[in-house]
């Protein structure tokens, strides 16, 4: 099973491209492995408790759920407009998570690791945490106000479980990737982790404790459970133990604490395994600042959209940003690549040899020859795209299809169909040319299944690339021949600004 997760994005606020980007590498990730024939499940979803929404509700003048049933609402129509094919979203007013959380919670309890205390100290609400004395000038700098807060709280007993988490660091080395977060999750462990409070009295925007519901549950372990509600946990569902085997949080570096430390004790503590990965990637830019509501830097997908389409927008940040380490988004930068990759690479090969079957084989486009000089070629382009997926690399993932299309552009200029009577020699080329068209379709789909699936039909081939379950399909020698071509408007019209 392959299971795979976004954060749950908070309802105080809109949608903007830093969710978009975590959210879009999910997806494609996701189409990958529906591609290889895995049992997938994608999730998505809201996180709807605590002070941060509850505030922005007041702000707005209604209840926070008014608040998450309007905000909740934009996520998923951002979603859908992006073309992302989760097969759930969660919300945390839900039910079946109230459920969950409080299952979650009593197994803690039951185990001996949450105990009643007090707590006196510095709060940063837009990160809905505590924090210490020395991190108030950074927070402030970027805008995150801290209150004093002063409650009777539950703790998590996250003390006890340093040894744990650092044997199982070490039996799975993979469990954090890159291996840059992976050794900042390990600092964090071995700085020595105090407990952490897990309720609130302060606010009634949350889910109660089940044994003293005076206390509502603090966001952060009512969000991280997420995950399990909708793997089925605190179900009679015989799906989920499959399902949770399978799990993979990608996440962006400002909840790496909370999912690469306090997540998996947590889990621990329950009686669970903690998941089998966590990708962690950093910031996407603005300026040279992190987007934020305070910085009023932030960029709706929409207006992007607006620019590029919705395939330009995908190959951008998938194709653009590498995994793992800060990137400056730039709009510049955005539109020259989509001509160069897109308009120019990617769609003159489509067009061009669409234009060439019409002219020399009257439409019908010729099957490719099994000794092709591209075969080489674009067996490689498979197994590079294959491998950078499984390292969840999508700007590599996509640098290998694109290869391949600069290595067909070059075999047509070598060989010059345009130039060649009609005949075998000419369907030779053609058919080569077209088999590069279907692989590459096939290999881009996860990332612009839009282009690629109108490709698909263009080339004459029956349904989407989805159709197709690699790696049978990626075998050069899959385009059968004698199919209808059409040439069709740009695939990707430049664009000029
Ligand atoms: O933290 N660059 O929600 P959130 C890259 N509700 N990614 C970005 C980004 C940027 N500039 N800005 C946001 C929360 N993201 C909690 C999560 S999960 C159990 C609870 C992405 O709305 C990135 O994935 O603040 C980051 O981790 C997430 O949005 C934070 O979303
Ligand atoms: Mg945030």
């Amino acid at each position: 099973m392959f299971y795979v997760t976004t954060p749950i994005y908070y309802v105080n606020d809109e949608p903007h491209i830093g969710h978009a980007y975590t959210t879009l590498i999910a997806d494609a990730l996701a189409r990958w492995h529906r591609l290889a024939g895995e049992d997938t499940l994608f999730l998505t979803g809201t996180d709807e408790h605590g002070l941060k929404v509850q505030r922005a509700a007041e702000k707005n003048g209604i209840t926070p759920q008014e608040q998450a049933d309007r905000f909740a609402v934009r996520f998923v129509e951002a979603w859908r407009s992006l073309g992302i094919s989760n097969d759930d979203f969660i919300r945390t007013t839900e039910p079946r998570h109230h459920r969950a959380v409080q299952k979650l919670l009593q197994a803690c309890y039951e185990r001996g690791d949450i105990e009643l205390g007090h707590y006196e100290g510095l709060y940063s609400v837009a990160d809905e945490a505590y924090v210490t004395a020395e991190e108030v000038p950074e927070l402030e700098r970027q805008g995150r106000p801290v209150i004093r807060m002063e409650e009777e709280n539950y703790f998590f007993k996250l003390s006890r479980y340093e040894q744990a988490l650092l044997d199982w660091y070490e039996d799975h080395p993979g469990f954090v990737t890159p291996d840059i977060r992976r050794n900042e999750a390990l600092g964090f462990i071995r700085q020595g982790l105090k407990d952490f409070s897990i309720s609130r009295t302060s606010i009634d925007w949350g889910i109660p404790l089940p044994w003293d519901p005076r206390h509502v549950t603090y966001v952060w372990f009512d969000a991280l459970t997420n995950y399990l509600t909708a793997a089925g946990y605190g179900t009679e569902d015989p799906a989920f133990p499959a399902r949770w085997a399978g799990a993979r949080h990608l996440i962006g570096k400002d909840i790496l604490r909370f999912h690469c430390v306090y997540w998996p004790a947590m889990l621990l503590s329950a009686g669970l395994e903690p998941p089998r990965a966590v990708h962690v990637h950093g910031y996407l830019l603005v300026g040279g600042e992190k987007m934020s509501k305070t910085r009023l830097n932030q960029i709706a997908p929409a207006s992007l959209v607006e620019v590029v389409g919705v395939d330009g927008f995908r190959y951008h940040f998938l194709a653009d940003q590498r995994f793992g380490p800060d990137g400056e988004f730039s709009f510049e930068g955005m539109v020259a690549r989509y001509n160069a990759d897109l308009a120019n690479n990617f769609g003159n090969l489509a067009a061009r040899v669409a234009a060439v079957v019409a002219s020399k084989c009257g439409g019908v486009g010729p099957a490719p020859s099994a000794d092709s000089p591209l075969a080489e070629a674009a067996g490689r382009a498979f197994e590079e795209t294959a491998s950078a997926w499984e390292r969840v690399a999508p700007s590599e993932a996509l640098e290998a299809p694109w290869r391949l299309i600069r290595e067909a552009n070059a075999y047509l200029e070598a060989n010059e169909p345009w130039k060649m009577e009609p005949g075998p020699a000419v369907e030779a080329v053609l058919g080569d040319a077209l088999e590069v068209l279907r692989l590459v379709a096939l290999l881009a789909s996860p990332a612009v299944p839009g282009a690629c699936g109108d490709l698909w039909q263009r080339i004459g081939l029956p349904g989407s690339p989805e159709d197709a379950r690699l790696p049978d399909a990626a075998v050069w020698g899959g385009y059968p021949g004698g199919l209808p071509v059409r040439k069709g408007p740009p695939l990707f019209p430049r664009i000029t600004v």
